[in-house]
């Protein structure tokens, strides 16, 4: 079956062995995709050829496997700097995931970057890790947290946002999708105004590279991190993207092998980037099978990924408009393919333990941002997150098991 966007959905999907399964009797429908997405098969195969073929630590041994490891590694480095249009591969740095870049960024700008009262900006919309790394980083240093107001329909208030810049802000850090609601931010607008008001920028772009096509050079992001295993590639693994200027100049992180030039007892001087933050020998086969997941990505083309989900968000917001005590939390006009929910007084916990004995695989509960939904005086949501192997049928099925839910908990 070819769908409306040209790439053939039946074929995709078979290279997601772990989609062909039953769960409780039923045939799987994952819709948990922020949460984690599944692996195609090359993928798969890149972990265990390199385990089988080249194992070996890079950047360190002058012989054959080494040397082929360090190769794939570096290899994996360029499709990163292409995927992301970054000026420069030393740009690129591999990290644990996500949260690690937050920390990283955080950690490397307490130390001189960031002073008593100078301001961080975040944004209501964020989830934990892009709040506890700057409260830390606040406590540590004297300096203060201000938070972008949302509105009702989960957008951030871009006026209160300019509000908010000033001569003291160091630093906007905000998602470029939100994770819980799906909101699509106007980033564009939110990294120009941070510039005029002198201000570097930080993305997480984790919940964005598995939708859309993100150009850095484009965007102007000082800082841009994601994670491996929501962009069909392994755990583990996480890209932080900063302009090399900053980079050049942000402290280490961590200490330790493989980011140092010379060591000394009287003095260490550190290796030049991207390596200066690459403490350590790295998730190797996870470094290279984030190449693959991005190849496999393109394959596709990412603006067909994005096109065919928008069609499943508008399918599945039509079919659950029809449940007559549905309530949508977060109605944003520009959203990613994920629909959080509320079925009248039913506890969302409830709703996804039934629809899992269905076979069906959403999230539930707060989503690791636990402000959203204070804001909206709810314990949490049901989310369903689509991705590309994703079809109408499987929504239809989401339906009917929402309706057996009704059905036994109303
Ligand atoms: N942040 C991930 C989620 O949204 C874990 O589920």
């Amino acid at each position: 079956m070819t769908n409306s966007k040209g790439f053939n959905i039946q074929e995709i999907r078979k290279q997601f062995p772990i989609l062909n399964q039953k769960v409780n009797g039923r045939d799987l429908v994952y819709f948990d995709n922020a949460a984690t997405s599944q692996k195609p098969q090359v993928v798969i195969d890149s972990a265990t050829h390199y385990y089988s073929t080249i194992n070996s630590n890079v950047h360190r041994g002058v012989h054959h496997l080494s040397q082929l490891a360090t190769d794939a590694m570096e290899a994996s480095r360029d499709k990163v700097q292409r995927h992301l249009n970054a000026a420069k591969r030393e740009e690129i740095i591999f990290t644990k995931g996500t949260t690690d870049g937050i920390n990283l960024i955080a950690s490397g700008m307490g130390k001189g970057w960031i002073k008593a009262g100078d301001e961080i900006i975040i944004s209501a919309l964020e989830h934990h890790s892009n709040i506890v790394p700057w409260q830390m980083l606040c406590e540590q240093t004297g300096a203060i947290l201000k938070v972008i107001p949302m509105l009702e329909n989960g957008e951030l208030d871009l006026d209160q946002y300019s509000a908010l810049l000033n001569s003291k802000t160091k630093l906007v850090s905000i998602n470029h999708i939100s994770n819980a609601l799906g909101t699509i931010n106007p980033v564009h607008k939110i990294i120009e105004e941070a510039h005029k008001a002198q201000a570097l920028v930080l993305l997480d772009g984790a919940q964005a590279l598995p939708h859309m096509r993100v150009d850095v050079q484009e965007l102007d992001v000082d800082f841009y991190v994601f994670s491996g295993h929501k962009i069909f590639g392994p755990t583990g693994i996480g890209i932080l993207y900063g302009k090399e200027d900053l980079l050049d100049k942000l402290p280490p992180y961590q200490g330790g092998g493989e980011m140092i030039k010379s060591v000394s007892f009287e003095k260490t001087t550190y290796a030049g980037l991207p390596h200066k933050f690459e403490a350590g020998t790295p998730n190797i086969e996870a470094c290279i099978g984030i190449g693959h997941a991005l190849d496999f990505m393109n394959s596709i083309g990412v603006e067909n990924i994005g096109n065919y989900e928008q069609e499943l968000l508008n399918y599945a917001s039509q079919k659950l408009s029809q449940f007559e005590k549905m309530r949508f939390i977060g109605t944003a006009k520009n959203k990613a393919s994920l629909i959080s929910f509320l079925l009248g007084d039913i506890h969302p916990y409830d709703a996804g333990v039934i629809l899992d004995k269905l076979g069906i695989a959403v999230r539930t509960g707060h989503h690791c941002a636990q402000p959203i939904m204070d804001f909206y005086s709810i314990p949490g949501t049901i989310r369903a997150s689509f991705a590309f192997y994703n079809t109408k049928e499987e929504i239809d099925q989401l339906v009917k098991g929402l309706k057996k839910v009704e059905m036994m908990l109303s």
